[in-house]
């Protein structure tokens, strides 16, 4: 049930109070008294206040001062303010609204007009309220959506980044490896990434996309792909086609992870002295991410054991990835490499098969 308005009358005068209670009582609204600013503010605080009658002459704090200090409250900056005065005076008026009161009444009070002025503005007070509670309503609504779609892009996101890790282990499956080797080379490239200083977000998209670098082994000849030995001329052409391949399964997308995938796939065996493939690219012409993922994936080759050869040491590798500077390998991704080495460790041993 609606519960009936508050009204707050301020005078120091009892006399005073008592008349308007007199007059407001019997129209059914609740009456709470203060005989002094102080007090005043002292009950609106602890008070759901609809409406305040302010006498304007008062000892120590006056009408216009409480009237200030309740208007720089924000929750009580649309409260209705009648100014109950002796003056007549335009100035005090101009006073009044400046301290923020909305209307005024002169005394001697007349109880009609009283009625009508306090009727009046509770009803803006009553309709500003509903507005104030349909804008709460409305934002916690929105805050609440926004809650649920962002869990629901948050689930799809996962999906997706799932299909992506199964789909790369399908291509996986054929070799030796396992899928701790896509799981460290991807982590090797985000450290990396972040330690050349890309954003966090093109990090979190090359940590993923990275993993679908040899996607395109599913389209390998077993024979090849599984060789305990070295390739000859032709089966070694064979082979390099999975940069090709695997650019084609992930072509054309929309999706961030996929675009990046794709490029990955497809430079991350050019070399930055231009002698890598499919294309030949040399230097900065090789998109950041593959140069970044060539690394990656030599030095977990490196320490790994491959169809063709035992894992060599951490030294041996790194001293490799090291000779490889500038020809192989972009310097600035080697000496990142290398900047990280502690956690390019860590990784290594984290997922180690
Ligand atoms: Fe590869």
């Amino acid at each position: 049930m609606q519960k009936n308005p508050l009204i707050l009358i301020v005078d120091d005068l009892p006399q005073n109070i008592e008349l308007l209670e007199a007059y407001l009582a019997p129209q059914g609204y609740e009456i709470l008294t203060a005989s002094s600013g102080a007090e005043a503010l002292e009950k609106l605080a602890s008070h759901q206040v609809d409406l305040i009658l302010l006498d304007v002459m008062m000892p120590e704090m006056d009408g216009f001062e409480v009237a200030r200090r309740v208007r720089q409250n924000e929750t009580m900056r649309l409260l209705p303010i009648i100014l109950v005065t002796a003056l007549h005076e335009t100035e005090d008026r101009v006073r009044g609204i400046e301290a923020g009161c909305d209307d005024f009444i002169s005394k001697p009070v007349e109880k009609s007009e009283l009625v009508a002025r306090v009727r009046s503005l509770l009803k803006v007070k009553a309709y500003n309220d509903l507005l104030s509670n349909y804008q709460k309503e409305l934002e916690s609504e929105v805050a609440k959506k926004t809650k649920e779609i962002k869990r629901a892009l948050k689930k799809l996101k996962e999906a997706s980044l799932e299909t992506i890790h199964r789909l790369s282990l399908a291509a996986e499956y054929k070799d030796e490896e396992t899928g701790a080797h896509i799981v460290r080379m991807s982590h090797y490239c985000a450290a990396i990434a972040r330690q050349m200083g890309l954003d966090e977000h093109t990090v979190e998209t090359i940590l993923y996309a990275a993993a679908m670098h040899d996607i395109g082994k599913i389209g390998t000849l077993d024979k090849v792909l599984l060789k305990p030995a070295k390739l000859d001329a032709s089966e070694w052409e064979i082979m390099k086609q999975h940069a090709h391949i695997g650019a084609e399964i992930l072509k054309d997308s929309d999706a961030e992870f996929i675009k990046m995938g794709e490029i990955i796939a497809r430079s991350h065996h050019e070399k930055f002295d231009g002698s890598g493939y499919p294309d030949g690219l040399k230097g900065t012409q090789i998109p950041i991410a593959g140069r970044i993922a060539a690394v990656a994936d030599v030095f977990d080759a490196l320490i790994s054991k491959r169809p063709y050869k035992e894992a060599f040491s951490v030294e041996k590798s790194l001293s490799i990835i090291k000779e490889g500077r500038g020809g192989h390998f972009d310097p600035e991704v080697v000496d990142a490499f290398f900047a990280i080495q502690e956690e390019i460790l860590a990784i290594k041993k984290q997922y180690s098969d």
